[in-house]
């Protein structure tokens, strides 16, 4: 079976803030982009895991992990997970940066 990939392109690589959150839409997934400091791009499901669902592209940025704005848990930029002593894991999305265009592929 051959699965086709799409690749969409979501934003300005330009306009991304560095270290906040930037929300974009493909079909009703709605992803939260993140740009780092050392210049890297992440796309995460942007939901908390945590039942309270926060909105993670609300949440603080510190290296390679996002806070949860509400109960403030700790989330990998690079994989989803929920860092301990909290658990859970949310969906990540592989980012392509080519010039100023940033596209995810899903
Ligand atoms: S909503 Fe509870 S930690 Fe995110």
């Amino acid at each position: 079976m051959i699965v086709t990939k799409t690749r969409t392109l979501v934003a300005d690589y330009s306009k991304l803030p560095v270290r906040a959150g930037y929300a974009v839409k493909i079909d009703d997934k709605e992803i939260a982009l993140f740009k780092v400091t050392n210049g890297k791009v992440y796309g995460i499901e942007n939901r908390s895991p945590h039942p309270k669902g926060g909105v993670l592209t609300e949440g603080l940025v510190s290296g390679e992990y996002v806070f949860c704005p509400v109960y403030d848990w700790k989330i990998s930029l690079s994989d989803g997970k929920v860092q301990a002593p909290d658990e859970g894991q949310v969906k990540t999305y592989q980012v392509e940066v080519e010039g100023d265009n940033v596209y995810i592929i899903s």
